[in-house]
């Protein structure tokens, strides 16, 4: 059985989580190797309709081993809620495990993210406030606080005092905010790692034994593509990598290990937050689409922006991940129109381009340039087979897979785990 890599293609939201937990049934390990409580990942199954930030979307296959791998940044308070929650509700965490070398967000890296986002004032990047850009910015500047810190107190306490006095110096000189109390954050995160702790482990032998056994890993992405650090819309961005590139640093795996790699991209497209979006609709049909599918954020409720599906976009995502296939969500969202519109190009201070610009103010600049086809207007959520779909609707996934130029294997057509289309067998 493969390893595969679910990633999300485009701006996040893609549905990374209803494919996960689908393909999850199979699963022996499911992996989260990025992002932090940013994420939102929508999971309907028997067990009913659940949003999940930080634990993987494989929790629910009783088969599989949960890892929150090191390369995600762990609030381990909303994973305390997420984990109570869940148990409320039947769903068994007690294969959950985290990795010790994932980071911890602490109090300071929510109060740094609201001001920092105050400070950049019209150029807000629109952020989620949980606290991730900064708790990666720790990391790289090597003042970060592990999981695997929590298991020993004088180790956390040493560094929890050393690293707060110069969190509370930025507070308070540069933002004149109030300083936090060591003593307060300390007993509130020996608390955490007290009820964590036997879950907090060495995670990347676990993941090497399943692999040589042959049982099948997912290494679950979160945010999109078009938000990655180095190749999304920077400065419009998150802090941590949703490539396929970085599910084996996340996960902690080597590239030659990864057999498959999923993209999932939505039908059409939406962002949430601040930065360029080539085929935004801020008119009617973006309404449309907003009130037909609820696009509204996972994790902030903030109305996503909509708009056509961006090939240009696509074929850089594509390239950039190395996708194996993909997968197509939210098809049914589409059935309303009466025709659609596909970005084949863009138009850039008036010059025809066929490339992703790396610059945001470019890419701001850049007008769509679209093809038209027909909609099918016929409901397709109850279509289980290819063939079962219209004929319109064949067309139009047919041409995003000639468009994205990666074989389309998965089709959604709802967000129930049965309203999906195997096209063909995934492996
Ligand atoms: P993720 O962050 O990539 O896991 O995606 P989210 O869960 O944030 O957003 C995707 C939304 O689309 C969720 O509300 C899902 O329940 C929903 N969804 C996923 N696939 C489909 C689909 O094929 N059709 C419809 N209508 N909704 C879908
Ligand atoms: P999932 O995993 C959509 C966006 C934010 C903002 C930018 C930076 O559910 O697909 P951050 O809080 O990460 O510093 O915000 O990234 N963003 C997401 N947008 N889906 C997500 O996750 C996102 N996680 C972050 O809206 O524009
Ligand atoms: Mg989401």
């Amino acid at each position: 059985m493969p390893v595969v890599a679910v990633i999300g293609a485009q701006w996040g939201d893609e549905g990374k989580g209803k494919v996960v937990d689908l393909l999850a049934e199979e699963a022996r390990v499911v992996v989260r190797f990025s992002g932090g409580d940013n994420a939102g990942h929508t999971v309907v199954n028997r067990y009913g309709e659940f949003k999940l930030h930080l634990i993987p979307s494989g929790i629910f296959s009783p088969r599989a081993t949960s890892i929150i791998g090191n390369g995600v940044a762990i609030n381990p308070g909303v994973l305390l809620d997420e984990i109570d929650q869940l148990n409320q509700r039947g769903v068994d965490t007690s294969r959950l495990i985290i990795s010790d070398r994932a980071h911890l967000v602490m109090p300071y890296h929510l109060l740094l993210d609201g001001l920092e986002e105050e400070m950049r004032g019209g150029k807000a990047i629109g952020t989620t406030r949980k606290g991730i850009g900064p708790a990666f910015a720790d990391k790289i500047a090597r003042l970060g606080i592990r999981t695997g810190d929590l298991l020993d107190r004088e180790v956390f306490r040493e560094r929890l005092h050393f690293i707060l006095n110069y969190k509370n110096t930025i507070l308070t000189k540069v933002y004149g905010a109030s300083p936090l109390s060591e003593d307060e954050v300390y007993r509130q995160y020996c608390q955490y790692g007290e009820r964590l702790a036997p879950c907090i482990r060495e995670t990347t032998v676990l993941l090497e034994e399943a692999i040589k056994r042959g049982e099948m890993v997912l290494l679950e992405g979160a945010q999109g593509t078009l938000l990655d650090p180095d190749f999304g819309t920077y400065p419009y961005a998150t802090s941590s990598s949703p490539l396929s590139g970085g599910s084996c640093l996340g996960a902690g795996l080597g590239p030659a290990r990864i057999d498959q790699t999923l993209g999932v991209f939505k039908a059409y497209c939406t962002r949430v937050g601040g930065g360029p979006m080539p085929t935004e609709l801020a008119d009617e049909t973006g309404n449309l689409i907003r009130e037909q599918a609820h696009e509204y954020g996972t994790t902030t409720g903030r109305p996503r922006r909509c708009g056509w599906f961006d090939a240009i976009a696509a074929r850089f995502s594509t390239r950039i991940n190395a996708f194996t296939q993909v997968a197509v969500t939210r098809l049914d969202v589409l059935d309303i129109m009466s025709s659609l519109k596909i970005c084949v190009g863009y138009e850039l201070d008036g010059k025809p381009i066929d490339y992703f610009p790396a610059s945001a103010a470019a890419l701001d600049r850049c007008q769509p340039i679209y093809e038209e086809l027909p909609g099918w207007q016929v409901p397709t959520s109850e279509a289980r087979q290819y063939d079962q779909l219209p004929a319109l609707a064949r067309r139009y996934t047919d041409r995003l897979e000639e468009l994205i130029g990666c074989p389309v294997s998965l089709i959604s057509v709802g967000m129930r785990r049965e309203q999906s289309i195997f096209k063909m067998p995934l492996w």
